[in-house]
């Protein structure tokens, strides 16, 4: 299975904090934004990570995470030159998936909840015997999202991108699970009214021949889109305060990569040293006493 990280775009939203920096490596609380995306696709079981960035922010992604191996992990990367889509990552990532299931996450999505492994499991489960799998989380502004419509055994029978009538409150949040083939499919992606190459399209594909199912994220659940100065503030909040209560860090790809045994004892010591003057670095160390 692979993974695509999609965090190219301008950031506007973010301006002008993003005027120097991409927005998926300004900070959530204590780590670079794309440390939580990251750390859902490696908790998904992914060590084949493509991240796709603008040109002009494309270095400092590689001086950040580099070529994965400080996170037992392998990181490629990929240019877009124009933010067409989010479909446009599957075409993008052609060579990168070649005849593998792939994941795609946007680079700016945290989610932080109980069930949230098993949903990944079952989402790889599928992926590997032919389905896509869509995660729905309610919000109370369906209208600014793609909507996900449920039957009464919450079966998806209908997917829409951002309509003027939703016909559910479930948005379906950024992070997708696909079948071997997906880049060949995503060529049939045309362009909306609004000139992108939607994933909604991309997914109405699979619900017309049966083959797309989706996992919705429980009330309670928290999933930030952190592509505004407030929600990003509310990420870092929710972030801080759970962090400080458990004594744990949230995504630390290093500790995600440690359990699943990518990483060993001492190469877990050593991004504890490269760190030892702060919390981060201190969890770390306290991760290697625990075990
Ligand atoms: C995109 C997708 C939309 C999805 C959302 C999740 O919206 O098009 O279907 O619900 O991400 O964040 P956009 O960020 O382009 O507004």
């Amino acid at each position: 299975m692979k993974g695509i990280i999609l965090a190219g775009g301008s950031g506007t939203r973010l301006g002008p904090s993003t005027d120097g920096v991409s927005k998926q490596m300004l900070d959530i609380y204590d780590k670079p934004m794309i440390y939580y995306p990251l750390s859902t696709l490696m908790s998904a079981g992914i060590r084949d990570i493509l991240v796709i960035t603008t040109e002009e922010d494309q270095k400092v992604f590689m001086r950040q995470l580099q070529d994965g191996s400080k996170f037992g992990i392998h990181i490629s990367y990929k240019i877009q030159p124009s933010p067409d889509g989010l479909a446009q990552a599957f075409l993008l990532g052609e060579d990168f998936i070649g005849d593998e299931p792939c994941a795609m996450i946007l680079g700016d999505n945290i989610f932080y909840g109980t069930g949230f492994y098993r949903m990944l499991d079952e989402a790889s489960k599928n992926a590997y015997q032919g389905k896509a799998t869509i995660f729905g989380n309610q919000v109370k502004d369906p209208e600014r999202f793609g909507i996900m419509e449920l039957d009464s055994e919450n079966n998806v029978i209908g997917v829409e991108e951002k309509p003027e009538f939703p016909k559910s409150n479930y948005a379906i949040v950024g992070l997708y699970f696909y079948p071997a083939g997906v880049s060949k499919l995503a060529k049939r992606v045309e362009p909306s009214a609004r000139g992108e190459l939607e994933i909604t399209t991309l997914n109405d594909f699979y619900l017309q021949q049966g083959l797309l199912k989706a996992e919705l994220l429980e009330s309670g659940f928290a999933w930030f889109d952190a592509g505004t100065h407030d929600s990003k503030l509310d990420a870092a909040n929710m972030i801080r305060t759970i962090q400080n209560r458990t004594g744990q860090v949230v995504c630390c790809p290093e500790v995600v990569a440690y359990d699943k045994g990518w990483l060993t004892q001492g190469e877990l010591e050593e991004r504890a040293k490269v760190y030892s003057k702060n919390n981060y670095g201190k969890y770390l160390k306290s991760i290697l006493k625990e075990k």
